[in-house]
């Protein structure tokens, strides 16, 4: 059973929220690669047609973690872009994790919404995520693990269901 976390972090927060689920991974004993999405250029909100230097090879994974941060009131674009040019995710159980700057929850909570309703339309099965508010490269760490232990708990119900199945 091994697990991807792709994850798009422009200035690192979402990023340190990945690193954070990959650590309470390990500690449960699981495989896990992490990728760093990487687009071309720096993109904005409105960036229409964004180009990435490298797509991620999934076809190992039977598990996802997909993880971007809240941009203009919803999830950034540039993870959406990204996961219509990854291979289908039929067949994946797939995480969404966000990290937001604005402390608004129903902001943070839609944009996982909107990330599940991509991963579905991009045929996965898309997961119960988490969202980490984050502000000026601070956050509360405890809140933070919790979010990840929580994250990683759901994976587990899945493995163990999967392997039951
Ligand atoms: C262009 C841009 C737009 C943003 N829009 C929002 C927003 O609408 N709501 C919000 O809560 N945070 C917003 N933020 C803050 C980011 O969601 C927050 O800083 C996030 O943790 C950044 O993640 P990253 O470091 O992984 O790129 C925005 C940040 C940027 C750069």
């Amino acid at each position: 059973m091994k697990i991807g976390i792709i994850v798009y972090s422009q200035s690192g927060h979402t990023a340190a929220f990945a690193r954070e689920i990959a650590g309470q991974l390990g500690k449960a004993g699981l495989e896990y690669d992490i990728e760093l999405v990487r687009p071309q250029g720096i993109p904005k909100p409105w960036t229409g047609k964004i180009q990435f230097r490298k797509i991620p090879d999934i076809t190992e994974y039977d598990i996802l973690l997909v993880g971007a941060p809240v941009w203009a009131f919803n999830i950034s674009k540039v993870i959406v872009s990204l996961l219509y040019k990854l291979d289908s995710l039929k067949g994946k159980k797939v995480f969404p994790f966000v990290t937001h700057g604005l402390p608004v929850k129903p902001i943070a909570q839609r944009a996982l919404r909107t990330l599940c309703n991509h991963i579905e339309a991009c045929s996965g099965d898309a997961m119960e995520g988490e969202a980490q508010f984050y502000l000026l490269s601070t956050t509360n760490k405890e809140k933070m693990r919790e979010a990840a232990q929580r994250i990683v708990q759901r994976i587990r119900q899945q493995i163990t269901a999967l392997n039951m199945g």
